[in-house]
C-alpha cells in the first residue's frame, strides 16, 4: 500500500489518536504543574513553621542559661538540637552581638541576614533569627540556618512521581485509543474497500456484520444495498442485451431490404429495357410500316401513324428516364463522378431556381460497386429532400478522397431542421444504414434557418480502386 503524509493526516485512526494524545498531554501537564506548586508551598510553609517554633523554644530556654551564665549546659542543650536533620548551623550571640556559641557549619565570615520565607532563599539555606529576652530585657540573639536540600529532594521526588504517573496515563490512554481506533477503523476500512470494489463493478462483495453496533448496522445496510444494485444491474444488462439484439436484427433487416430494393431496381430496369424497350421499338416499326404502306394516299392514316410514333417516342423517353433513375447505366459505364454530374445536371434542369455546384478532388474513377451506388443514392435522396423541404437557394456538393476515405458533403442554405425532433421518413435512416454497412460514418449538421449539411466518409476498398 502506498503511504503518504497526506493520506496519514486524512486517516481517521491518526486523527483520533492525535487528538486524544494532545488533550491528554495538555491536561496532565496542567495537573502536574499545579500539584508541584502546591507541594512546593506546603513544604516551604512547613519549614518556616518548624523553624519558627524551634527558634522560639530555643530562645526561651537559652535565656535561662544565659542569665545563669551557664554556657556549658547551653552548649549541651544546643548540641542536642543540632541533631535535627535539616538544621545547618546554630549560633548564639550576646548583647553586643559577639558569638558565644556556634554549632554546625556556620558561615566563616559575616552572619547572613534573616530570610523572609524559605521561598525567597537563594543560597540554599533558610536563615532565621530571634532576640533572646528575659523579663523583657534583651540578653542576646539566636540565629539558625536550615538547609533546603532535604525539602528540595522531597519536592523532586514528588515531581518525578507525578510525571511518571502522567506518562503512564498517557501511555495507557494511547494504547486504549489505538486498540479502539484499530477496531473501529479496521471495520470501516473493510466497508471502504468493499465500496471501492462495488465502484469497480464487482457486486459479489459483502462485509461481515460482526456486531449489532452502528458499524454492524451500516455493514448490514451496505450488504442489502449491494444485493439490490446487483439485481438491478443484472436486470438492466439483460434488458440491454435484448435491446441490442433487437437493434442488430433490425439493422440486418433494413440492410437486407436495401440490398433487395437495389436488386429489384436493377431487375426492373433490365425488364423495362429488354421487354418494354423491345415492344416500343416494335410499335414504332409497325407505325412506320403502316405509314409507308398507305403511301400517303390516305391523309388520316399518315396522321394516325404519326401520332402513334410520337406517343411511342414519348413512352420511350419516360421509360428511359425511369430506367436511369432505377439503375443509372452511366454509373457502370463512366463511373461515379460522371453519373453524379449527370444526375445533378438533370436535377438542376428541374429546379432552376436553386444554384447547385459540384466540386470533385482526387476521387478514384472506380471506387467499387457498393460505394458507387451508396454515394449515388445518398446524393439522389439529399437532392430530393432539398427540393421537397429546404427552400434553399444554393446547394454545394463536395466529393473528395482523403487518407483512403471517400468524403461527401452536401450543404444547402435552406430552412434547416431540428435534429433532435422526431422524424417520420426513411430517407435519412436509409442513408445511415447504407453508410454504416460500408463501415463509414455519417453526420448531420443543422439548425433552424441555417440549412442542413450532410457529411459522409466511407473507407475505400483498395482492391476495387482504379484512379483516373
Ligand atoms: N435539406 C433539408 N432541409 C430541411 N429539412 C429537411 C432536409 N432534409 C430532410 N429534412 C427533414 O427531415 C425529414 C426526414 O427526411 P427523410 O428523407 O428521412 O424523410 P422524408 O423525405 O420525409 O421521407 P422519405 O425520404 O422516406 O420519402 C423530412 O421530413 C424533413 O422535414
Ligand atoms: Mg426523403
Amino acid at each position: 500500500m502506498k503511504f503518504s503524509a497526506t493520506s496519514m493526516f486524512h486517516s481517521l485512526r491518526f486523527r483520533l489518536i492525535a487528538s486524544v494524545v494532545t488533550i491528554e498531554v495538555i491536561m496532565l501537564s496542567l495537573l502536574v504543574w499545579n500539584n508541584i506548586s502546591i507541594i512546593h508551598t506546603t513544604h516551604t510553609d512547613r519549614l518556616r513553621d518548624t523553624a519558627d517554633s524551634m527558634i522560639q523554644q530555643i530562645a526561651n530556654t537559652s535565656g535561662g542559661y544565659m542569665v545563669a551564665v551557664d554556657y556549658a549546659s547551653l552548649e549541651d542543650y544546643l548540641a542536642n538540637i543540632m541533631e535535627y536533620r535539616e538544621l545547618e548551623y546554630l549560633a548564639v550571640m550576646d548583647r553586643s552581638r559577639e558569638v558565644v556559641i556556634a554549632l554546625g557549619s556556620a558561615p566563616a565570615s559575616a552572619w547572613p541576614e534573616a530570610d523572609a520565607h524559605p521561598k525567597q532563599v537563594k543560597d540554599g539555606i533558610y536563615d532565621t533569627a530571634r532576640e533572646i529576652r528575659v523579663a523583657g530585657q534583651p540578653m542576646g540573639r539566636i540565629q539558625m540556618g536550615f538547609s533546603l536540600a532535604l525539602m528540595e529532594e522531597a519536592i523532586h521526588e514528588s515531581r518525578v512521581r507525578g510525571v511518571s504517573i502522567a506518562a503512564a496515563e498517557i501511555f495507557l490512554t494511547v494504547l486504549v485509543t489505538v486498540l479502539i481506533g484499530l477496531g473501529l477503523t479496521r471495520r470501516l476500512a473493510m466497508l471502504s474497500a468493499a465500496a471501492q470494489e462495488v465502484e469497480r463493478g464487482n457486486y459479489t462483495v459483502s462485509v461481515p456484520t460482526e456486531s449489532e453496533d452502528e458499524i454492524g448496522k451500516m455493514a448490514a445496510a451496505f450488504n442489502r444495498m449491494v444485493t439490490e444494485i446487483s439485481k438491478r444491474t443484472r436486470q438492466r444488462e439483460e434488458a440491454e442485451t435484448k435491446t441490442g439484439k433487437l437493434l442488430a436484427e433490425n439493422r440486418q433487416l433494413i440492410q437486407t431490404s436495401l440490398t433487395v430494393q437495389e436488386e429489384e431496381r436493377r431487375h426492373l430496369a433490365r425488364e423495362l429495357h429488354d421487354e418494354l424497350g423491345q415492344c416500343i421499338t416494335a410499335i414504332q416499326a409497325d407505325a412506320e410500316s403502316i405509314r409507308d404502306l398507305s403511301s400517303g394516299e390516305d391523309e388520316r392514316i399518315v396522321t394516325r401513324s404519326g401520332a402513334i410514333l410520337d406517343v411511342s417516342a414519348r413512352i420511350y423517353e419516360v421509360v428511359h428516364s425511369m430506367m436511369q433513375r432505377l439503375r443509372p447505366g452511366i454509373l457502370d459505364d463512366l463511373g461515379l463522378v460522371e453519373a453524379l454530374r449527370d444526375e445533378i445536371s438533370a436535377w438542376q434542369e428541374r429546379h432552376q431556381d436553386i444554384e447547385c455546384s459540384f466540386n470533385v478532388s482526387g476521387v478514384p474513377a472506380r471506387a467499387g460497386e457498393r460505394i458507387n451506388i451508396t454515394i449515388y443514392r445518398i446524393v439522389q435522396e439529399c437532392l430530393t429532400n432539398i427540393a421537397k423541404y429546404a427552400k434553399a437557394s444554393h446547394v454545394i456538393i463536395d466529393l473528395a478522397e482523403q487518407e483512403g476515405r471517400l468524403q461527401l458533403a452536401i450543404a444547402d442554405d435552406g430552412r434547416g431542421m431540428d435534429l433532435s425532433g422526431p422524424r417520420s421518413g426513411l430517407g435519412l435512416i436509409g442513408m445511415r444504414e447504407r453508410v454504416e454497412a460500408l463501415g463509414g460514418e455519417i453526420s448531420l449538421q443543422a439548425a433552424e434557418g441555417q440549412g442542413l449539411t450532410v457529411r459522409i466518409a466511407v473507407p475505400l476498398d483498395r482492391d476495387d480502386m482504379e484512379h483516373a
